[in-house]
């Protein structure tokens, strides 16, 4: 949560930390600020949007800065609350990614001590803390303060008598530095360095960091320094921006005949996995948030059906304070960030319980791939919109890789059985690019069910999972209220929610569950309420039971998730265009959420 962007150099600071920090807006869009160090300390901030800042904005003249973005935790969005904050001598200021636990305690005793505050932040008691520790040196101010403070951040600090210096630091939230020739950067990201450099050098947790114009320090805690090469990062500022789409989320739903092909290359001939090895795996659970748990729910089916091998999934958030059974499976942690807390608490959770750990991530060196004994990486590419689309679609296909790997290690599947499955996931980009091709039908069908209130999503077995997840994507771009429900459960309790008014998309792909599905359409469409099935391609009875058909090809149902998964992706885009959303940046959320 939060974006954070610094730079030390000799150019104007500001035009640099505005482009830098629009390219972070996807982590918080509430409030936004920046601190400039010139002839004294420059800050402004307000609530809104970057573009908001950006119009009221003095010329700001200095080249030692940093900006932020705000995705707000403690005290409401407000100008108040935005970042930087300042101590009280006014030439200290401050920007937070991250939450200080033991803030409410700091606060009293600074205050008793003379502090005024004027915030309702958590960050505020840090930057009064370093206030107090300071005798002319910022790190040393910020090591001392930060040994008091509990909680994860990654903080960027700047004092007025210190120009040409940012000091930095990471506990749990990200944080990486730009390294360019005479200029220096800090960011939570790298999109916001991308256009000035492509070497950068990633700030592990509790470490911190010295940026000037000609140097980058890096040190532990205690002030000892630490050796550490820079990295050159493979893409580039192009693959960050739209390119033609009018939303990022439609251009990496686009992009999702790409992520299948990059996660699927050179691992399906040997089924050589990222050194994955299956020796010792008797059971699997999969651990994950949000999307990325839909994807978990979907790696059941999977693994159960690949590979033969009992699988659950769990919530990162349940999971980390549930009490283990003694038995010890694969954990495998799903996170297209990396960074999620709970599910980086979850990996630690797994690993004391003596679970050996495997984590599927699209962010190189992101810290659940340090938290975990082994990284699968899906290779979608940077994904900017704050819906997870391509990235779902690469952990599907992640997931099915390991599900070979394991059946054929277990002897589950023959060679036949092998090689088909293997040929039919070569198909799958051209399966996913069958219904891009027609998003012209689906922009017409978001036209007829888009206007309702409510919508219902169902489906069963390996869909079900993909039900959830198309009614995740509609409720947080388009605002509808949107719930899916595993169909065998209507008649338990939701059917009693269904009306005319409410539209009811189906899944009824031909999977074992097929027949059961249809049954289940009947008893919505007896209560008045228009159906939208996604069907597979050639199914003649199918329009005979629904409204209107959205066909899908013909795959093995325990593939079908991926080109289902693409259609009702795209109809949550296209409902929350027509009602004129922001697509890119829905209200209270944000990319990765690492605060619990
Ligand atoms: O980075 P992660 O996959 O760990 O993120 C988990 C969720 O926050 C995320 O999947 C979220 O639900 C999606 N962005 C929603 O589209």
């Amino acid at each position: 949560m939060c974006g954070i962007v610094g730079y030390a150099g000799r150019r104007n600071a500001l035009p640099i930390l505005l482009d830098g920090l629009k390219r972070l807006e996807y982590r918080g869009y509430d409030s936004a600020g920046v601190a400039i160090v010139g002839s004294g300390l420059q800050v402004v901030k307000d609530k809104g949007f970057i573009a908001n800042l950006e119009a009221q904005l003095p010329p700001l003249i200095g080249s030692t800065g940093f900006a932020h973005t705000r995705w707000a935790t403690h005290g409401a969005p407000s100008k108040v609350n935005a970042h930087p904050h300042i101590d009280c001598t006014g030439k200290i200021a401050l920007a937070h990614n991250g939450i200080i636990e033991n803030y409410a305690a700091l606060r009293e005793k600074l205050e008793s001590r003379g502090h005024k505050f004027v915030s309702q932040t958590d960050t505020e008691s840090l930057v009064h803390l370093i206030e107090s520790y300071y005798e002319g040196n910022l790190e040393e101010a910020t090591r001392k303060a930060l040994h008091d403070a509990r909680g994860s951040y990654a903080i960027l600090a700047i004092h007025a008598d210190e120009p040409g210096k940012v000091v930095g630091a990471r506990n749990e939230s990200p944080l990486v530095v730009g390294v360019g020739p005479d200029e220096n950067f800090l960011a939570s990201d790298v999109p916001a360095l991308l256009r000035y450099t492509d070497r950068v050098l990633y700030v592990m947790d509790r470490e911190m960091v010295v940026i000037t114009p000609n140097d980058v320090s890096i040190q532990d805690m205690e002030g000892k320094p630490i050796h550490r090469d820079p990295q050159r990062i493979t893409w580039s500022l192009e693959d960050a921006e739209k390119g033609g789409f009018d939303h990022f989320m439609l251009k990496e739903i686009h992009e999702a005949p790409k992520a299948i092909h990059e996660t699927l290359l050179g691992r399906l001939a040997n089924l050589e996995v990222d050194g994955f090895l299956s020796q010792g795996v008797t059971s699997v659970k999969l651990v994950a948030c949000g999307t990325s748990y839909h994807a978990a729910l979907v790696g059941k089916y999977v693994f159960e059906e690949i590979a033969r091998i009992p699988a659950s999934a769990e919530l990162a958030s349940e999971y980390r304070y549930s009490q283990g059974p003694s038995e010890r499976p694969l954990v495998i942690l799903i996170s297209q960030s990396g960074e999620t807390a709970d599910t980086l608490g979850a990996a630690r959770e797994a690993r004391r319980r003596g679970s050996k750990t495997l984590c599927i991530s699209n962010v190189v060196g992101s810290s659940l791939t340090r938290e975990t004994d082994k990284t699968i990486y899906t290779r979608a590419g940077i994904e900017i919109g704050v819906a997870a689309t391509k990235t779902f679609i690469a952990q599907l296909v992640a997931l099915y890789l390991i599900a070979l790997k394991l059946g054929q290690d277990r002897g589950a599947l023959g060679y036949d059985e092998l090689d088909r499955l293997k040929d039919q996931l070569r198909s799958l980009p051209r399966a996913a690019q069958y219904v891009l091709d027609r998003a012209d039908e689906i922009r017409n069908l978001a036209k007829k069910y888009g206007n309702a209130r409510d919508v219902f999503y169902i489906g069963r077995h390996a869909n079900y999972p993909v039900a959830l997840e198309g009614a995740l994507k509609l409720k947080e771009i388009s605002y509808i209220h949107a719930e899916a429900y595993a169909a065998g459960e209507l008649k338990h309790g939701p059917l009693a929610l269904v009306t005319p008014a409410t539209p009811v998309i189906a899944v009824a792909v031909q999977d074992p569950t097929y027949e059961k599905m249809r049954s289940n359409i009947g008893e919505v469409s007896a209560r008045g309420s228009p159906v939208l099935a996604i069907g597979t391609e050639g199914d003649k009875e199918l329009p005979k039971f629904v409204d209107d058909v959205f066909e899908v090809p013909n795959l093995p149902w325990v593939l079908s998730p991926v080109p289902v998964s693409v259609a009702l992706q795209l109809f949550a885009y296209e409902v929350a265009k027509m009602h004129d959303c922001p697509i890119d940046k829905p209200r209270n959320l944000a990319k990765s959420v690492t605060v619990e």
